[in-house]
């Protein structure tokens, strides 16, 4: 035993949904390497190495239904990694209505045992949330899925936007009740990072922030860069931390936001609903 075990995963079952690739993907091999016992739930086809994969689409409750049967429990951290683009039907299902109805089901079936925690992967797309508090409180009060889903689409909120900001308003606004079960949740909210799905919209998703790489000399991040503090918001190591939305864009919207790169500071702000 050391110091350092607690951001170890021995012993821990690590359920990551949406990590068939990219960051999901990167996430389980760094749990694997960390000693957990993995299962990869996914649309596509789970080629991770050492962990278990079942299928699930997200859009359709009986499937989520069927692979957490498969799953069982318990479970010591959730990744919530799955996402699409803006034009893919069912993205306010996909992004985040899914992952809660997940969620929901494993807290009803406590699955979760204290200690355990949920990390989300949202976006430095959904860091405007404060903003729109009041409606994302509205949008959040509908708790069945479909409901919801219908709320998105009548109010022109079946967006990317509004998915990534709706994570971010689910994790601040869940961290004190699920506290009070000792489970914790966090989100990271990446900057451009190459994977399929931003390689699939290369000119807005790895075009935005493209000055602010050249200027201090980085490339887009890598799906470990994101793997990295998601895993470690989930381990024991964090057991301090919940209810926070991490940035993790190697500092483009500290520089924008602060004017250090005035030429990113009017998307910047825009993004942060400044
Ligand atoms: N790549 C970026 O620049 C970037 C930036 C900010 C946030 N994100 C977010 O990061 C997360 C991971 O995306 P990524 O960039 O690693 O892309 P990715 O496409 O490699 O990963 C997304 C995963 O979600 C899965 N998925 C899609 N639809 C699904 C469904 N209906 N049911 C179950 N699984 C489904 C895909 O099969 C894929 O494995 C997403 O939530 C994305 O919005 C990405």
């Amino acid at each position: 035993m050391s110091l350092f075990d607690a951001f170890r995963y021995d012993g821990k079952r690590v359920l990551v949904v949406g990590g068939a690739t990219g960051m999901g993907a990167a996430a389980a091999q760094i749990a694997v390497a960390a000693g957990a016992e993995v299962v990869v739930l996914d649309i596509a086809e789970i080629t991770v190495p050492g962990v278990k994969g079942t299928h699930v689409d997200l859009r359709d409750t009986a499937s989520i239904d069927a692979a957490l049967e498969a799953v069982g429990g318990p479970v010591h951290a959730v990744l919530c990694c799955a996402g699409v683009a803006d034009g893919d039907p069912g993205i306010e299902k996909v992004n985040f209505l899914g992952h809660r109805y997940l969620l929901e089901k494993l807290l009803a079936a406590d699955a979760l045992p204290r200690g355990s925690a949920i990390g989300f992967i949202s976006s430095a797309a959904g860091l405007g949330w404060e903003k729109n508090l009041p409606a994302l409180r509205e949008y959040l009060a509908i708790s069945d899925i479909d409901e919801a889903s219908a709320w998105a689409l009548e109010h022109n909120n079946a967006t990317y936007m509004w998915s990534k900001q709706a994570v971010c308003a689910y994790v601040a606004t869940q961290a004190m009740p699920l506290l009070t079960r000792g489970i914790r949740i966090n989100a990271i909210c990446p900057g451009p990072t190459d994977t399929p799905l931003a390689r699939a919209h290369s000119e807005t998703w790895l075009g935005f922030g493209a000055g602010y790489r050249a200027e201090v000399g980085i490339e887009a991040a890598t799906p470990l860069e994101q793997g990295y503090p998601l895993v470690f918001l989930c381990s024991d190591a964090a057991a301090g931390i919940s209810g926070i939305t991490l940035i993790t864009d190697a500092g483009h919207f500290a520089a924008g936001n602060t004017e250090v790169f005035p030429a990113d500071t009017p998307a910047v702000r825009f993004l942060l609903g400044k």
